[in-house]
């Protein structure tokens, strides 16, 4: 096997504030969860999937994706991201290569987009992310005041699925242990890790707020519609 996707659903949704995890909100003919899930598995190259999910969502995460077939082993997430990546992480074979990493909360990622992040693992990448490029002008704001008007093209917005060395990622979440950090190729920076960027994906949307579930929930129509 050469990967396993880590999909990350352990979340409250706090910013959302329906006061259900959001991964478990239905979204067109299925919960977003299923979505995320299905399109990792559609990815040849992986193998299994590891789900993570908030406690007492461990049930009702199996029955929703035990007909989707494939290798699915869901855990009970921890009370941050990071948390949860370790928790999945333990479950992932020693002897798999690769382990992707994508946020359930981005329902609409590409089968093609868990291929291309995954090829880009190469010569001395730790990992790779999909990036996607500022349009408006960045200015860094402390306490009311603007302190800088930021180099637009070298700055840019990170997506999942990202991808890494199995052993990189595992080395860096043992080294790096920081829970403000919301996505792993910060962990794989912070440790010292080289991450390769590739072109993010403009319909790869996050749902965050109200306002992303109700846009995507138009943009497939149907039951969550
Ligand atoms: N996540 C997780 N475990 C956590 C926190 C987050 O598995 N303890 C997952 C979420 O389910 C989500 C992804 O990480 O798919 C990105 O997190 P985010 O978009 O922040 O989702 P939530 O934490 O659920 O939302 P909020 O921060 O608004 O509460
Ligand atoms: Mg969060």
């Amino acid at each position: 096997m050469e990967a396993v996707a880590i999909v990350l659903a352990a979340g409250a949704g706090l910013r959302l504030g329906i006061g259900e995890p959001k991964a478990f909100l239905a979204l067109g003919d299925a919960p977003i969860l299923v979505w995320a899930v299905r399109s990792a598995l559609a990815c040849p190259q992986v193998g299994a999937l590891v789900v993570t999910v908030p406690l007492g969502f461990e049930e009702e995460a199996r029955a929703a994706l035990e007909a989707l077939g494939g290798a699915v082993t869901v855990v009970t997430g921890g009370d941050t991201r990071q948390a949860s990546v370790r928790a999945a992480l333990a479950e992932v074979p020693l002897d798999v290569p690769f382990v992707l990493v994508h946020d359930a909360a981005r329902p609409f990622a590409s089968p093609d987009l868990f291929s291309r992040v995954l090829e880009a693992v190469d010569g001395d990448a730790g990992g790779a992310l999909p990036i996607l490029p500022m349009t408006d002008t960045v200015k860094q704001v402390v306490d009311g005041w603007v302190v800088a008007t930021l180099a637009r093209d070298e700055l840019g917005l990170a997506q999942t699925p990202q991808a890494f060395r199995s052993d990189v990622l595992r080395e860096s979440h043992d080294a790096v242990v920081s829970e403000e950090l919301t996505d792993d190729a910060a962990v794989l920076e912070r440790a010292g890790h080289r991450v390769r960027a590739i072109a993010g994906d403009l319909n790869n949307v996050k749902i965050t707020t109200m306002l992303d579930l109700i846009t995507a929930r138009e943009r497939v129509g149907g039951a969550g519609g």
